[in-house]
């Protein structure tokens, strides 16, 4: 698998071609803000399990007639520039176009940009572009896995109040107080506005997202993560995903010649 290594004063990072998937990034002296499942595949064709995955250009099943989470994750994407903006500062630029294979499963003209910028924050900008002459509707999502020293001590913190789809049994409930982990968590949060905060023992990782109201909450816990695929059964201990998205009704219309951009600041 093709990647790009990132390298600066103030942090790192690799991110395969392939799904334009960044699965390092750590802070210079600091533990990776990634997490990434030590038996991940790395096989071309298969999503790499951790990092971000980019879903697209539909979340899950929001499209019944595209494989869960899109095809962007398993797509082969263009490094078309780096640029060393500063010592501290590479941004890095990868792009999907439709192709014959696109065209089949989506019949649309799209150009797909995802910005990456490496400080000592991450910053990821999934800019779509509608270069057909019909109007497409995307759901999609930047699919963080963030370590946790274990899934007891995580709280995430920033949806109290907010209303959210609880996708294991389809009802739509609301928030109160921190999302905390004691059995399977599948949840769309909406109107979501403001910054997420990640805590746990060791440290506190901040999100920020533009370009989007729902976040997806994510941990498949002991069943579930016995039957998830390049992952250790133990390992739903060790990671939460918070997913910036747009998903269900915070779905996307983008006109010809329009374009969308998702962006998540992470650090
Ligand atoms: C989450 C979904 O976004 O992704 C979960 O809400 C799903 O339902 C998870 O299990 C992982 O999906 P996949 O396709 O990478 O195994």
């Amino acid at each position: 698998m093709v990647i790009v290594e990132i390298n600066n004063a103030s942090a790192s990072a690799k991110i395969a071609l392939q799904g334009a998937h960044i699965f390092h990034y750590s802070r210079k002296g600091e533990k990776p803000l990634l997490w990434l499942s030590e038996i991940s595949d790395f096989e071309v064709g298969k999503a790499i399990r951790g990092g971000i995955p980019v879903c697209w250009p539909s979340f899950g099943m929001n499209n019944p007639n595209l494989p869960q989470h899109g095809f962007a994750r398993t797509a082969l994407f263009e490094h078309t520039s780096t640029k060393e903006l500063d010592a501290n500062t590479t941004e890095v630029i990868l792009i999907l176009k439709h192709s014959e294979a696109t065209l089949t499963l989506w019949p649309y003209k799209f150009e797909l940009e995802l910005k990456v910028t490496v400080s000592d924050k991450l910053t990821m900008e999934l800019t779509t572009k509608n270069i057909d002459d019909k109007t497409f509707k995307i759901t999609q999502a930047l699919h963080t896995y963030f370590p946790v020293s274990h899934i007891s001590d995580a709280k995430v913190k920033g949806l109290d109040k907010k209303p959210f789809l609880d996708a294991l049994t389809n009802e739509q409930l609301t928030q109160s107080g921190d999302v905390v982990f004691e059995e399977e968590v599948d949840r769309v949060y909406q109107e979501v506005n403001s910054e997420i905060l990640l805590t746990d023992k060791d440290r506190t990782i901040h999100i920020n997202n533009e370009g989007s109201s729902s976040v997806v909450i994510w941990n498949p816990w002991i069943e579930k993560g016995k039957r998830m695929s390049a992952m250790r059964d133990e390992a739903y201990k060790d990671f939460v995903c918070i997913e910036s998205a747009n998903a269900f009704d915070d779905f996307r219309l983008v006109e010809p010649g329009k374009t969308h951009t998702l962006k998540a600041t992470i650090y």
